[in-house]
């Protein structure tokens, strides 16, 4: 990892830190993946050379960078989506800082309307977004998912996302486990 995009999380893990700390409501933290989790998605999809990578949920970027970590040695793109413009505008601020705007950048808007006008095929997407809707945004995303691609979604072990994995688990077209690393990770194979 350059110093660079070290430096940049590294200061974002601070404030994160601090709003968790003060006990600020959900909507005003960043709500960003923890270390260990960050740093697993950047080796898995550094692992399968993900080239094309979409994320539901960006926030001011820390997932987007370790993401588009992996994504920069394989030569592809990243595309975030970011429901609160301020919080997008974060984000690229947050990827220059990173060096890593010439791969990644993030989309304000709602990322239903958004992933509607994507093409696929997409190697790997990360659901991070209100946990209510992810079964929508599944729904949203996996006919861009390629063949063996994968869908990642965060909190499954932090929050009640039962409805979400018992969705996944009666689709033939997939197969899924839950990864016990951080909040955690549902790991989708599309088959
Ligand atoms: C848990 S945070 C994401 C953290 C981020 N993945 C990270 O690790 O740095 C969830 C984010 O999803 C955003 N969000 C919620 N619904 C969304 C939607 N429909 N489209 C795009 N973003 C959405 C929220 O504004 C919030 O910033």
């Amino acid at each position: 990892m350059t110093s660079a995009a070290e430096q940049t999380l590294q200061r974002l893990y601070v404030a994160d830190a601090e709003q968790r700390a003060a006990n600020l409501p959900s909507s005003q933290r960043t709500r960003n993946v923890d270390r260990d989790t960050g740093h697993f998605l950047r080796l898995l999809a550094t692992s399968i050379g993900a080239q094309r990578v979409l994320e539901i949920g960006s926030s001011n970027g820390v997932s987007t960078i370790w993401l588009a970590l992996a994504v920069e040695q394989a030569r592809g793109e990243m595309i975030g989506t970011e429901i609160l413009p301020a919080r997008a505008a974060e984000a690229n601020v947050n990827l220059t800082n990173a060096g890593l705007n010439h791969v990644a950048r993030v989309e304000a808007g709602d990322a239903r309307s958004i992933v509607a006008r994507l093409q696929g095929p997409f190697d790997l997407v990360f659901i991070d977004a209100e946990k209510d809707d992810y079964i929508t945004h599944f729904a949203a995303v996996i006919d861009l998912v390629g063949p063996r691609g994968l869908v990642l979604a965060d909190n499954v072990l932090s929050h009640d996302l039962s409805a979400y994995q018992e969705m996944l688990r009666q689709r033939v077209d997939v197969e899924t486990v839950t990864v016990p690393i951080g909040r955690g990770l549902e790991y989708t194979l599309k088959r």
